[in-house]
């Protein structure tokens, strides 16, 4: 009891410390199991500014290093530290200089066996889900166009840096100051602001990219956001890697299995559904006392089924029913790629695509092999390219026989299941509905994202690229907006491949120009046959505007409520 009168003329003192993050939206702290944050030092807090960032608003009469660490973990810091016996402050980078251990001494409220801080001094731990800040710079910067920043709940994002000059501002400048705070968001705003974010407010929304529409100051070739509106930038690099409620993905079984002559392992990357096999094979050199190794690394084509100007990626390897069903997915997933650009009339083929992959579902269920090597030979993809093997001569891994290289615990982003949130409309005067969409074109896919990183703040994502880190993510209370985007996507795709693939002569050269027409009579009648398409150029492309417009209407209310729930729970 005898620290309680100091901390109430230590709250008149220090509320005038440091700047008042006014914007900062507060997010409930992490009650989820996460790794345990690690003790970094004993800080000074000189207070302007403070040496972390934010200070929390949690009763600090019953502190606890837990109970600041789940606080500060829940906001997507990568610090938190405890000052004065019990004043939690979250940050991105630490600003004061490191004191002696002995000089952090004084007991936490909520646990007097606890350490928090000093007068002035701050204990420190770190995250250690996060990528260090040297590894990143601005090019890790990815843009994700223009975003709101007018909701009556504060800023989208919390940091403005008024140290820099507006008159001047370019966008590299502003991600230079966000990569320097170590803040993974970035965003410009009407032509010299720059802000920054650990977390994107709740209440901001993509917005129109023409919305975003005025020159930077200092580089009138670039745009700097608009009125209310943000250029906004992320740097997944800068995000925690287990972000709260991060579970991590069942670690595959497929540990490197290491012997004196052959090595052989199975590595996927981070993200990508490839896998390469690298095979190591030992040979003594008879001059020197090194040995070297042939490496045969054989890598799955880039590119496994190809429609016009669309590759599919290579569906990942399987050699049982619950891989198989993630080949499905993998599969399913690209549908919408395919169509949205291989190009008319090249398009046609993605109905190939398209039930080459649900057979994959039957073959998944069927009885015999189940190998994706089998299926692929059943059933070869068609127009990419094979694999490629290449060997190279490198020193052998130094004492492959004695010690065991740490296992790389290569983690696999999980395949949602492609079922879609959003839903197809039903039209009895024009016969679609869920299962027979206009043209047999289904809407594009929104379901869970799949990349851990982005997962926390777009728990959604519109899966129309085959690279799912090209897709465009959502966050929780955008779904509507997910689903009115992938409605767009299916009404182009329907007007680009069905009502395109209805015309005949007349419709593609209506005033009687010189170009060759004889490909329409001749592709309509194969159409006809091949898909049953009997609708005339105008019909076609009305019923895809009404396919469009009920689209829009039957999910105008769909908020994705209990879905996609925690990252890795699809
Ligand atoms: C202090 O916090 C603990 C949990 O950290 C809680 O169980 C307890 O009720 C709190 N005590 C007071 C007086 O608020
Ligand atoms: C207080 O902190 C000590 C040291 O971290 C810990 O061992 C102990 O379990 C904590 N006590 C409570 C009640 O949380
Ligand atoms: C955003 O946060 C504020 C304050 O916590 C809350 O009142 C509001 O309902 C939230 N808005 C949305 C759209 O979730
Ligand atoms: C201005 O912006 C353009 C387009 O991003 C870029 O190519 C150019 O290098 C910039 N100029 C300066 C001086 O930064």
């Amino acid at each position: 009891m005898a620290f309680l009168r100091p901390i109430a003329a230590a709250l008149a003192a220090i509320s005038l410390l440091g700047r008042v993050q006014a914007w900062t939206p507060e997010l409930p702290p992490c009650l989820e199991p996460f790794q345990p944050f690690v003790y970094s030092g004993c800080y000074a807090d000189s207070g302007s500014p403070t040496t972390l960032s934010f200070r929390s608003s949690l009763d600090q009469q019953n502190m606890t290093v837990e109970t600041c660490v789940s606080e500060c973990k829940g906001n997507g810091y990568r610090y938190a530290g405890l000052e004065y016996y019990g004043i939690c402050f979250c940050g991105q980078t630490v600003t004061g200089t490191e004191l002696d251990e002995g000089q952090c001494s004084y007991p936490c409220t909520g646990n007097s066996s606890q350490t928090c801080g000093g007068s002035n001094i701050i204990s420190i731990y770190q995250d250690p889900t996060f990528l260090p800040l040297d590894e990143v710079d601005i090019e890790d910067y990815a843009p994700l166009g223009c975003w709101t920043d007018d909701s009556t709940y504060g800023r989208a994002l919390a940091y403005p840096q008024d140290q820099l000059d507006g008159a001047t501002l370019t966008s590299a400048g502003c991600l230079q100051a966000c990569r320097d705070g170590g803040f993974p968001f970035a965003g410009t705003e009407y032509g010299g602001e720059c802000w920054c974010g650990v977390v994107i407010g709740n209440d901001t929304f993509s917005a129109i990219s023409s919305d975003c529409d005025i020159p930077c100051n200092g580089n009138s070739s670039q745009t700097c956001g608009g009125r209310s509106r943000l250029n906004l930038y992320v740097a997944n690099e800068l995000q925690s890697l287990e972000p709260c409620g991060y579970v991590p993905p069942p670690v595959s079984s497929s540990t490197a299995s290491s012997t004196s002559a052959t090595t052989s392992s199975t590595s996927t990357e981070e993200t990508s559904t490839t896998s390469e096999t690298t095979t190591t094979s030992e040979t003594s050199t008879t001059s020197e006392t090194t040995t070297t190794c042939k490496v045969t690394h054989t890598l799955p084509p880039k590119c496994e089924w190809k429609c016009g100007n669309w590759c599919s990626s290579p569906l990942p390897d399987w050699s049982d029913v619950p891989g198989c069903k993630n080949g499905y997915s993998s599969c399913q997933l690209q549908v919408a790629a395919c169509f949205k650009n291989a190009g008319f009339p090249a398009s046609l083929g993605c109905f190939e695509f398209a039930s080459w992959c649900s057979s994959v579902s039957s073959y998944c269920g069927g009885k015999g092999a189940c190998s994706k090597n089998d299926y692929t030979v059943k059933t070869p993809p068609k127009g990419g390219s094979p694999p490629t093997t290449t060997v190279i001569t490198t020193v052998c891994p130094y004492t492959s026989t004695t010690t065991s290289k740490p296992a790389t615990t290569t983690t696999k982003a999980p395949i949602p299941t492609p079922t879609n949130i959003c839903n197809q409309p039903s039209n009895i005067l024009f016969g679609y509905g869920p299962g027979k969409p206009v043209g047999g074109i289904e809407l594009p896919i929104v379901t869970c994202n799949d990349l851990p990183a982005d997962w926390s703040y777009t728990p959604f994502k519109l899966y129309s690229d085959s690279d799912s880190k090209l897709c465009k993510g959502y966050p929780r209370n955008s779904c509507t907006n997910a689903c009115a985007d992938a409605c767009k996507e299916q009404y182009e795709d329907c007007i680009d491949t069905y009502a395109e693939g209805c015309k005949t002569k007349r419709d593609a050269s209506p005033a009687g120009s010189a170009v060759d027409t004889s490909y329409f009579e001749y592709a309509r009648t194969v159409n006809k046959r091949t898909f049953g398409w009997t609708d005339s150029y105008p019909v076609a492309a009305l019923k895809c505007k009404t396919q469009y417009a009920d689209c829009l209407f039957e999910n105008r209310l769909n908020t994705g409520a209990g879905k996609c729930p925690k990252y890795g729970v699809l």
